[in-house]
């Protein structure tokens, strides 16, 4: 089992939703995270969304709603207050209820799910926030410890070939065009950790000018009849 990461070289622990906003990533840190324990029964939301299979996206009108326990709506007004609490300071996470990932297709040349490790990316300055309330969590990895998928030797002879041409810059500009160089194999004892339950990350993401490599991670990999889960994502 993937262990939470107290002490790992690239993660940095805050104590404020303002902390985790204002702190600058710098010197190799390209995790942030609020560790927290909620109270509220998040499982009980889920089941009373009824999601449909893939992710159903929530809107506060939806939660508010629902006719759930004390419990319940204490874990709702949670959500929602992460929310505003991170729309105020000019972010737009979505509360998002994931009811399983549609899968990896054998048949693609290169997986590029975001159940691989994988980096964000944005052409400016953002960040990816990240909470899970329920259900099993998000794994990242230490980016010294994977390679590039297309770097594998099997896996970049067959991009090659659907290329078509010489491994050169207008290659890389195909892997570019199809999001295969973001896509990550740990390789073997890498060290990869657990985002947790309940806790509010806030991850580096590859744009023009950053400062600190991305941050790599995957979503848990779908698993039938594994719960549903409930996260903070944005
Ligand atoms: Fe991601």
């Amino acid at each position: 089992m993937t262990a939470e990461p107290l002490n790992h070289p690239h993660v940095r622990y805050v104590n404020s939703i303002a902390e985790l906003v204002c702190t600058p990533m710098c010197a190799g840190v390209n995790a942030l995270c609020l560790r927290r324990s909620l109270d509220g029964d998040f499982t009980e939301v889920i089941r009373h969304l009824r999601a449909e299979r893939g992710i159903t996206t929530l809107d506060r009108d939806q939660l508010l709603a629902l006719r759930v326990s004390d419990a319940g709506k204490i874990a709702i007004e949670t959500m929602l207050r992460d929310q505003e609490e991170l729309r105020a300071y000019g972010f737009d996470p979505e509360i998002d209820c994931i009811n399983g990932y549609i899968g990896h297709d054998q048949q693609e040349l290169m997986r590029t799910d975001v159940c691989s490790f994988h980096i964000d990316r944005a052409t400016d300055i953002a960040d990816t926030y990240l909470c899970t309330y329920a259900g099993a969590s998000s794994i990242g990895v230490c980016h010294e410890d994977v390679i590039l998928r297309a770097q594998v030797p099997a896996v970049r002879a067959r991009l090659l070939a659907d290329f078509g041409g010489a491994d050169d810059e207008s290659f890389l500009d195909y892997l570019r065009g199809n999001y295969y160089d973001m896509h990550y194999e740990a390789l073997p004892a890498a060290r990869t950790f657990s985002f947790g339950v309940g806790h509010l990350w806030r991850i580096a993401i590859d744009y023009p000018g950053t400062a600190v490599p991305p941050c790599i991670h995957r979503a848990p990999d779908p698993v039938d009849g594994e719960p549903p889960r409930l996260i903070l994502i944005g």
